[in-house]
């Protein structure tokens, strides 16, 4: 049965909506050679926009190869996804990719002592040529690069590599956001003005309306546009959640959903998302917790006004910058417009019902 409402999972074909200018913009890039850099919020759409824009490049001299680092737990994990996927991507079949390994001298199965990075690291560049054609490689969370012991040394190897290759770019994205800010945004950090960097935003409501009303007909059922302008403005227009509630929803509905299914669904979602929460929370210390509530009660800066630290009990300046760093390294907060808000909008929800 074809799902009405896709999350969880990257989407494609009719379960992708919108986008149309991030899809120009980065197939723009991936057809001049320029490198990309996306970066958002989990769960907004970053494997899945990635994924369309390769898909829809149809110029043959055009290689793409789409490779996901997430296990890959120090440099030579990083250089054996790295090599497979270049010969993978680039031979229409295995032998073929065995063959080219033997060509370009590369052992698959590789080892840190017979690893030489630069003939690795240069192989797309090699394949390229010999083929006349551009290869763009898609690196997703490659934030993993910044978990790699001696992770430094490692980020300038690539750069120092791939900054010279006329044939290929590369699109690195993540899932991981303040980790991503820390590679591509620091002056004394490697990676830094690598490329086109995309803060991919959430998809606005008014496609998202007509796409929901759709899929509801689609099953015989009706919702209205405010009550689909609140599916999206309850989740704040994240993804994954405006497709899991507006699931939720459907499933309440009779016929025309009305606003005791939205609560209801609401609901659901946060029993859904509970466990996840209850871990994501635990390990807390009480500070930390009492500085998500008081970003749940509304407070989004000047945390060290001593009516917030008194009502909040959040402790001195230096524990508040302490608690921030730390939950902003938990990707529990994030600043946006030099605001601190809770980073997950269900989390908040949650939370709110949970603790205020
Ligand atoms: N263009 C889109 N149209 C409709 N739904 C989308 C779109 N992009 C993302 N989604 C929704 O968001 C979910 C997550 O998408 P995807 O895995 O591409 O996001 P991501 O940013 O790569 O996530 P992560 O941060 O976990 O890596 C999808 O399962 C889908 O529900
Ligand atoms: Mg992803």
């Amino acid at each position: 049965m074809e799902k009405t409402f896709v999350f969880g999972v990257s989407v494609e074909g009719d379960n992708f909506t919108d986008r149309t200018q991030e899809t120009k913009r980065i197939r723009s890039n991936f057809e001049n050679g320029v490198n990309t850099i996306l970066i958002s919020p989990r769960r907004i759409g970053k494997t899945s926009l990635v994924k369309k824009v390769c898909s829809s490049i149809t110029e043959p001299s055009i290689k793409t190869i789409y490779m996901d680092i997430y296990d890959c737990r120090n440099e030579y994990d990083f250089y054996t996804r790295f090599a497979t996927s270049v010969l993978q991507g680039t031979s229409s079949r295995i032998e073929h990719a065995l063959e080219s390994a033997k060509e370009f001298s590369i052992s698959l199965g590789i080892k840190p002592k017979d690893i030489e990075p630069e003939t690795i690291l240069s192989l797309p560049e090699k394949i390229a040529r010999k083929k006349r054609a551009h290869i763009v490689i898609c690196i997703d969370e490659f934030q993993q690069i910044g978990e790699f012991p001696d992770s430094l040394t490692v980020q300038k190897r690539l750069r120092g590599s791939w900054q010279h290759q006329q044939s290929t770019s590369y699109c690195l994205f993540g899932s991981k956001k303040h980790m991503m800010e820390n590679i591509f945004q620091s002056r004394r950090m490697p990676f830094y003005m690598f490329g086109d960097t995309l803060y991919l935003k959430p998809i606005p409501t008014r496609e998202w309306i007509p796409f929901i009303q759709s899929r509801f007909a689609s099953k015989g059922k009706f919702i209205a546009a405010e009550l689909a302008e609140k599916i999206c403005s309850t989740v704040d227009n994240h993804s994954s959640y405006v497709q899991q509630l507006a699931w939720n929803v459907l499933l309440q509905t009779e016929s025309n959903a009305t606003e005791q299914n939205l609560k209801d669904a609401v609901k659901e979602l946060l029993n859904q998302c509970s466990s996840l929460f209850t871990q994501q929370t635990e390990s807390l210390s009480s500070y930390q917790m009492n500085f998500l509530k008081a970003v749940c009660s509304g407070i989004h800066s000047g945390f060290g006004h001593k009516e917030v630290t008194d009502r909040f009990d959040l402790g001195s300046k230096s524990n508040i910058a302490r608690i921030q760093k730390s939950l902003t390294d938990k990707e529990l907060i994030d600043k946006i417009d030099g605001r601190t808000v809770i980073a997950d909008p269900v989390l908040r929800l949650w939370l709110t019902s949970q603790y205020l």
